[in-house]
């Protein structure tokens, strides 16, 4: 469960409102796994997976676009915690409900990434953009 007001902004509103995004669907889902809700926590899984695609993408195409220096380095976190959420999601989605398994990775792992990734990563990413969109 995250909290609105702990969602900390960044430069790009474009960007602010995917992760406002991030964390409705978080927060449904966390809902979801705290109620033992097996269709509806893999559905959340399944759309969370989805919306972080297009997260991370937007943001790695306007990285590219703007010769972002640390592109690798922005990347490669965005990959590894893809992977993170596909496998928490294919080994949820396989098995019978295990439940903890979703809210300990959420709470204890995917949380507490995203809050510190927006505050450090994406913050300076944003501050580059807008200033490269503005010359
Ligand atoms: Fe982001
Ligand atoms: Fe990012």
């Amino acid at each position: 469960m995250i909290v609105q007001e702990q969602l900390p902004m960044v430069a790009m509103p474009s960007m602010n409102d995917t992760h406002l995004e991030d964390v409705i669907l978080i927060n449904q889902l966390s809902a979801a796994a705290a109620s033992k809700n097996f269709a509806a926590t893999k559905i959340f899984l399944e759309e969370l997976v989805e919306h972080t695609i297009a997260h991370f993408s937007g943001e790695e195409a306007m990285m590219q676009e703007h010769n972002f220096p640390p592109y690798a380095i922005h990347k490669a976190e965005h990959d590894r915690v893809l992977k993170e959420l596909s496998n928490i999601t294919r080994i949820f989605s396989e098995g019978e409900g295990d439940f903890s398994l979703v809210t300990s990775y959420v709470d204890g792992s995917l949380i507490p990434w995203l809050l510190n990734h927006i505050e450090t990563l994406d913050t300076v990413t944003a501050m580059f953009l807008v200033n490269a969109t503005k010359s």
